[in-house]
C-alpha cells in the first residue's frame, strides 16, 4: 500500500502581511528553518515517499531550497497554478504530477501538529474511508472549517467558517483521500474542498470519517501564531526533526554576536550574523539574519526582519519590524 503526498503552499497569505509581501508563507523560517521544512519532514517520517508542493503565490522561491527532495529523505515535485485553484483545485492540478498510489494524504501549507498521521492513515484504510479528515478541538471553531460527527466517526456535516459553530471540533488542515475522490474534482476550475468538495461527498453518501487527535495544534496564519509556533518548536513544546538539535531554551546561530550582558530567553531564535549589543533582552522572538539590535532594548514575541536595525533602547512588544 503506498502512500503520496500534496501540500498547499498556494496561498497568499494575506493575514502575514507584510511579511508575505516577498515570501510565500510556507518560506518564512519559523525555528530557523522555513515553515514547510517541519512538514516535509513529518511526511517523510510517516513513510510517504512522494510529496508534490501545490504552489501558486511566489511559487519559485520552493524548488531552490527543496530542490528533488534527497536531502529531506522523500521525492519533491512541484505543480503551478497560474491562476490560484483553490484548495480543490490545488489538489487536482497538483495530482497530475503523483504517480500511482493507494491513497493521497493533503496538507494544508500553514499547520504544525503533533497528530500521529500514521494512526491517520491506518484509521482511514480500517475504516474503509473515501476521505478521512484530522479533527482537533477549539474553544472558538469560527475561523476554521466546523466538523459534526456521529458516534462512529462519521462525519455529519461540514462548514466552513461559520459565525456561529455548531461544535468546537473543527478541519485540522490534514487529510487522507482515496485517488477515486480526486477524479471526481473538475479540472482546471477554481474548487474549494472546504465549501464545496466535502458538503458534496458528504450529502452524497460518501463514506468521509474524522480522526480525532487533540494533541498540539496550531494554524501560523497570523503573525502571532508564527512566532509562537517558532518558540514552541525551539523549547521543544512540540518536536520536530527540521530542527536542529541545541543546548538550552533559545537558538542561537554560532556566527551571531552577542554581547555577554545580553540576554536571550523563551525559545527566541537567533539567525545568523545577527549582533545583540549590551543590556538588550530578547524574549519569544525571532531575529532575522545580519539583523542588529543597539543596546538596552527589548524585544518581546516579536520578528524583526533581516538586515533590520533596531536602534538603541527600543522596546518592541507584538510587534513585526523592517518588513
Ligand atoms: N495551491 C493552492 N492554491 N493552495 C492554496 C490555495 C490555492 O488557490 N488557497 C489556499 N491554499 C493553501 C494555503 O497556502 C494554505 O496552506 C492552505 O491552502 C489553507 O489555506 P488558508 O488560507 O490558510 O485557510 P484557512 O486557514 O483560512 O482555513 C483552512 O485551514 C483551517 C485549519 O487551519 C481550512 O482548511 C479550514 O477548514 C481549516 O479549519
Ligand atoms: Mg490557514
Amino acid at each position: 500500500m503506498t502512500t503520496s503526498a500534496i501540500l498547499l503552499v498556494g496561498g497568499r497569505g494575506t493575514r502575514l502581511l507584510p511579511l508575505t509581501q516577498h515570501t510565500p508563507k510556507p518560506m518564512l523560517e519559523v525555528a530557523g528553518v522555513p515553515f514547510t521544512e517541519h512538514q516535509i519532514r513529518k511526511a517523510a517520517e510517516a513513510g510517504i515517499s512522494e510529496i508534490v508542493l501545490a504552489t501558486s503565490y511566489k511559487a519559485d522561491l520552493f524548488e531552490p531550497y527543496f530542490g528533488s527532495g534527497e536531502k529531506f529523505g522523500i521525492k519533491i515535485k512541484y505543480a503551478f497554478e497560474t491562476t490560484a485553484l483553490g484548495t480543490g483545485g490545488g489538489i487536482k492540478n497538483a495530482a497530475a504530477s503523483l504517480g500511482a498510489c493507494d491513497q493521497v494524504v493533503i496538507f494544508n501549507g500553514d499547520v504544525l501538529s503533533g497528530h500521529d498521521l500514521g494512526k491517520q492513515i491506518e484509521f482511514h484504510k480500517s475504516s474503509n474511508a473515501d476521505v478521512t479528515l484530522y479533527l482537533t478541538q477549539v474553544i472558538d471553531a469560527r475561523a476554521y472549517g466546523c466538523v459534526e460527527v456521529d458516534n462512529d466517526k462519521r462525519v455529519k456535516s461540514f462548514l466552513e467558517k461559520m459565525d456561529n459553530p455548531v461544535s468546537n471540533l473543527i478541519n485540522a488542515g490534514c487529510y487522507i483521500f482515496n485517488p477515486d475522490v480526486i477524479s471526481s474534482i473538475p479540472v482546471d476550475q477554481v474548487v474549494s474542498v472546504e465549501r464545496q468538495t466535502f458538503p458534496d461527498l458528504i450529502s452524497s453518501g460518501a463514506k468521509v470519517f474524522g480522526y480525532i487527535d487533540n494533541s498540539y495544534w496550531l494554524d501560523i496564519g497570523t503573525p502571532a501564531a508564527l512566532v509562537k509556533a517558532s518558540a514552541d518548536l525551539v523549547t521543544g513544546k512540540i518536536k520536530s526533526t527540521a530542527t536542529p538539535n541545541h543546548l538550552g531554551e533559545c537558538l542561537v546561530s554560532n556566527t551571531a554576536q552577542l554581547d555577554p550582558t545580553a540576554l536571550i530567553e523563551r525559545g527566541s531564535v537567533i539567525s545568523p550574523e545577527v549582533v545583540v549589543e549590551a543590556g538588550s533582552k530578547i524574549s519569544g522572538s525571532i531575529i532575522g539574519s545580519g539583523a542588529k539590535i543597539a543596546s538596552n532594548c527589548v524585544i518581546v514575541d516579536s520578528i524583526i526582519a533581516p538586515n533590520t536595525q533596531i536602534t538603541a533602547g527600543m522596546l518592541v512588544f507584538s510587534n513585526y519590524l523592517g518588513f
